[in-house]
């Protein structure tokens, strides 16, 4: 990583040249003082804008036509199929979803669905931990043997030769998933497409359709008409995450032969724009993303993320403040880190009365089990870059838009009081840059320098749909154009290769 040694942050200098920037580029936004006749007809007194030198807030999209609903397909899953609707509100089909009903080659006693979860170690990947996420059939405490069947599934699972990745989000844990198959004391492990292929034989259920499609990176739907026989195979409706903004899918309709090629046959994007993109600093690792509630108000959904990721942040504080000191960092850095551990505790209660007040369900952290031993230099610094030089500093600069530009004055009071903490963090995590990178060779420093790139492009990538006008007007945030420029902003001033 190309760091500037005397790089001191200044996100309000940042801001104000974004806002022009940004401000520049976007023709639907209102100009001048901020006080046009419907923006001011609708400000109360306890909502009234901050006075800055910023202009309100975009006016909002306007709502589809009726001529866009007859279009193919629409932005909100109602793909169209053969004049019919395509339902993609169907339930992901669940581990146990994806065992039942299948037709294989050859009979089976016992089959596991395994996951092998992984975390990074000095450059590589290595197992942390390795559960059944399903299992159907007879069990070794079934058989004759007990002892050689368990030893057979324990050599067999040892033996797990490479990990498959699937297309998730960045930040999640890479993860292996793999199917385990007894017969008799036979175990055999299928862990490729090949395997999977051979052990299906034929495509002739559709449960051998749906578990192909998900060995494909899909995640196949389990609704009523979800998998469909047509001549030749089947379709299977799916859906895939799109990176990097957790919760984002698009839709497909998958066409899938008895001989196992999967083609798709229509896309549509889910891009849920009320979803928002939530962006409030550090997360720990393995964090699993908040599962949310159905039919939560856009406004609360967004406050409620907050919280949820909040929360994360003080673990992640916690564990850098550990590892820094293991390291033998400078006692100046392990205190701030132990200091913005204490600042996330006060935005983590900032943001669940916030929440409560909307009627947001709250709901804790979850992370995945993995090793909290402190960890090589290398994987301090990649944390660091991606979650505090990329994800905080450009947080610390979104609460401070934010700050100006909210419309609900809860909201905006705790961004400004966010905004400050953030930038601090901010500061941390590029002081925490600049040590770690005198420590590394040259190799591991272009990894970290590769890892805050992603970040970046990841970042352009979820800041690329426009939140709902609720979001634009309640919480500020800003729409797609005013976000690229901040990002524009931060990316000349501090990430320049
Ligand atoms: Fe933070
Ligand atoms: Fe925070």
């Amino acid at each position: 990583m190309r760091l500037r040694p005397f790089f001191t942050l200044t996100v309000s200098t940042l801001l104000a040249s974004s806002a022009t920037a940004g401000f520049a580029a976007c023709s639907s936004t209102p100009s001048g003082d901020g006080t046009d006749a419907a923006t001011a007809t609708e400000v109360s007194s306890d909502t009234a804008r901050a006075d800055n030198e910023l202009p309100p807030p975009p006016p909002p999209p306007p709502p589809p036509s009726d001529a866009q609903s007859d279009a193919p397909v629409d932005a909100r899953g109602d793909a169209r199929r053969d004049g019919g609707p395509e339902d993609f509100t169907a339930q992901v089909c669940s581990p146990a979803d994806l065992l039942t009903g299948l037709a294989p080659a050859q009979p089976f006693d016992y089959l596991e669905l395994r996951e092998t979860l992984y975390q990074s170690i000095d450059g590589g990947f290595v197992p942390s931990s390795s559960t059944a996420l399903a299992s159907t059939g007879a069990p070794c405490s079934a058989t004759a043997d007990p002892a050689a069947c368990n030893a057979a599934l324990a050599a067999a699972l040892a033996a797990f030769p490479t990990p498959i990745f699937p297309d998730v989000g960045g930040f999640r844990l890479p993860n292996a998933r793999y199917l385990v198959v007894r017969r008799g004391g036979n175990v055999q492990v299928v862990a490729t497409r090949a395997d999977l292929l051979s052990f299906l034989g034929k495509i002739d259920s559709p449960a051998d359709a749906r578990l192909l499609v998900r060995a494909d990176g899909y995640q196949p739907l389990c609704g009523k008409d979800s998998t469909r026989a047509v001549p030749g195979g089947y379709e299977v409706v799916a859906k895939r995450e799109k990176q990097p903004c957790i919760n984002q899918y698009e839709g497909f309709v998958l066409s899938v032969t008895e001989a196992g090629v999967v083609t798709q046959k229509s896309r549509v994007d889910l891009t849920d724009p009320d979803a928002g993109c939530a962006v409030p600093g550090r997360r720990p690792e393995g964090l699993l993303p908040r599962k949310g509630a159905p039919g939560e108000e856009a406004v609360a959904r967004w406050i409620a993320t907050m919280a949820h990721l909040e929360a994360a942040s003080v673990p992640a504080f916690e564990r850098l403040a550990l590892e820094l000191g293991a390291h033998g960092a400078p006692l100046s850095l392990v205190r701030e880190a132990e200091r913005a551990a204490q600042d996330e505790i006060r935005h983590t209660r900032l943001f669940t009365g916030l929440a409560s007040k909307h009627g947001a369900r709250l709901e804790a952290p979850v992370c995945a089990d993995v090793d909290q031993a402190p960890r090589s230099l290398e994987a301090i610094a990649i944390e660091n870059a991606v979650e505090g030089c990329v994800r905080e500093t450009f947080g610390a600069l979104l609460a401070e838009w934010q700050g100006r530009t909210a419309l609900d004055g809860d909201l905006r009071s705790a961004s400004r009081e966010v905004a400050v903490d953030e930038a601090r963090h901010a500061e941390l995590a590029w002081a925490v840059a600049r040590w770690v990178d005198g420590l590394l060779d040259d190799e591991a420093r272009a990894r970290v320098s590769l890892a805050r790139d992603a970040a970046v492009d990841e970042l352009r990538l979820a800041l690329a749909e426009t939140p709902s006008a609720a979001l634009i007007t309640s919480a500020g945030l800003p729409d797609a154009p005013h976000a690229r420029a901040l990002l524009d902003a931060c990316a000349t001033a501090l990430w320049a290769a």
